[in-house]
């Protein structure tokens, strides 16, 4: 059990709060894509509302402990003061006696952002000191950076280990409370769709989704893998040949367990990968060798859309192909249509994911969009986050 935010007394408190506020930037250094500060939104203003002195932290990018300034906080802090208007001064830099003075003059309802944690290795490798100096600066940690709850950094695992009174915010709910509706305690049926490029880094969260679900839908490149191993001649499509066997292994056990399993039956393949490529519709026994398949085809739409009708709840991460070229992007864009307009309960997660259902302007027929890619398979794998745990471990203080 962990606490949350409005379980913790905030008036007049160093209110340190792990944000996730690694935006998109565009070429001018501006944010692309403030739904993650937006998301945060209600964890802030609640703490502002309650009175705290309110230290907002967070990554942007990976400068490996450099000082680039390409990652400077500064373009959120412009964006959250709009977003909440009220000035949002930021710091020089996360730890160190100038952030400490600032820190110790603000006011009630007054908010700080911290320069990139990331500029200091000591985040990323979890240094003790590192995590005692930001810990210094708080009274009570709030995590509320649910797409970064899945690495032990010294932000995540390390502050907790040593604030006394520690709490998570209201995005990391809203996140866990979902999930926990989708694949805990699921109304069913509970139909997942996994998709991408590669079954490499899926493996567990296929292997762990298999336990929970009544329908497997698998599209994607990741999808050429399962249907190499049931001996289709997929052409030069990209395939993981080291990974057929379990490939096979995981159709079995579905099989096994009486769970419906569904893959293309046919796509959209062309000679190469290209904007203006030409394009050609297949089934997928007919792939010509010197070809390879880049998107599902209309026929597997329709399947995939048939197998989503009864759908209860419905689970998805991964396009079901390279939907950024124009030519190969109608499975995805057609898939996100399907279960936009379902009446199940849909979770989507993952980076790709998000983007085709932006793009496909169905955000609000979707009944939550996680934050999370990493974190979001890390719960799809049956793990427990680090960030996490390391609140649960808060609790027995
Ligand atoms: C993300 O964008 O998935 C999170 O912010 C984590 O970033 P990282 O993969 O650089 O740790």
């Amino acid at each position: 059990m962990i606490k949350y935010i409005d379980e913790i007394p905030l008036k007049g408190q160093r209110v340190l709060m792990r944000t996730d506020f690694n935006t998109p930037l565009d070429d001018s250094g501006n944010i692309a894509d403030d739904n993650r500060i937006k998301a945060a939104l209600p964890s802030i203003r609640y703490a502002i509302d309650a009175g705290a002195r309110l230290i907002l932290c967070s990554h942007l990018g990976r400068p490996k402990g450099q000082r680039i300034e390409k990652w400077s906080l500064r373009p959120v802090a412009r964006g959250l003061e709009e977003m909440i208007n009220q000035k949002v001064p930021l710091a020089p830099d996360c730890i160190g006696d100038e952030v400490e003075k600032r820190v110790s003059s603000m006011s009630e309802g007054e908010v700080h952002l911290l320069e990139n944690l990331r500029y200091h290795q000591g985040e990323t490798k979890n240094e003790p000191g590192f995590a005692k100096a930001l810990a210094k600066l708080a009274d009570v940690y709030i995590n509320d950076a649910f797409a970064v709850s899945h690495r032990a950094h010294a932000s995540v695992t390390g502050v907790p280990g040593i604030v006394k009174n520690c709490g998570a915010g209201f995005l990391i709910k809203n996140e866990l409370l979902y999930f926990k509706k989708a694949l805990e305690e699921p109304v069913r049926p509970l139909v997942a769709i996994l998709g991408g490029a590669k079954i490499a880094g899926k493996l567990e969260a296929i292997n762990n989704i298999l336990n929970r679900v009544d329908k497997l839908i698998v599209g994607g490149a990741m999808a050429n893998t399962f249907l190499a191993a049931q001996g289709v001649d997929i052409g030069k499509s990209i395939t993981e040949k080291d990974l057929t066997d379990t490939a096979k292994a995981l159709i079995d056990k579905a099989s096994n367990k009486g769970i419906k399993f569904y893959l293309p039956v046919d796509c959209i393949i062309a000679e190469s990968l290209e904007k203006d490529a030409v394009t050609r519709i297949v089934p997928i026994q007919e792939i010509p060798d010197d070809w390879m398949a880049l998107d599902i085809g209309p026929a597997t739409v329709n399947l995939f859309s048939e197998v989503l009708y009864n759908a209860k709840t419905i689970v998805w991460n991964g396009p079901m192909g390279v939907f950024e070229f124009k030519p190969f992007s109608r499975g995805t864009m057609a898939l996100a249509h399907a279960v936009g307009s379902s009446q199940a309960l849909s979770i989507v997660g993952g980076g790709d994911t998000d983007l085709a259902i932006h793009k496909a302007g169905e955000v609000e027929n979707i009944s939550y969009m996680s934050t999370g890619g990493g974190a979001f398979l890390c719960l799809l794998e049956g793990k427990k986050l680090p960030g996490i745990t390391a609140l649960e471990g808060c609790r027995k203080k």
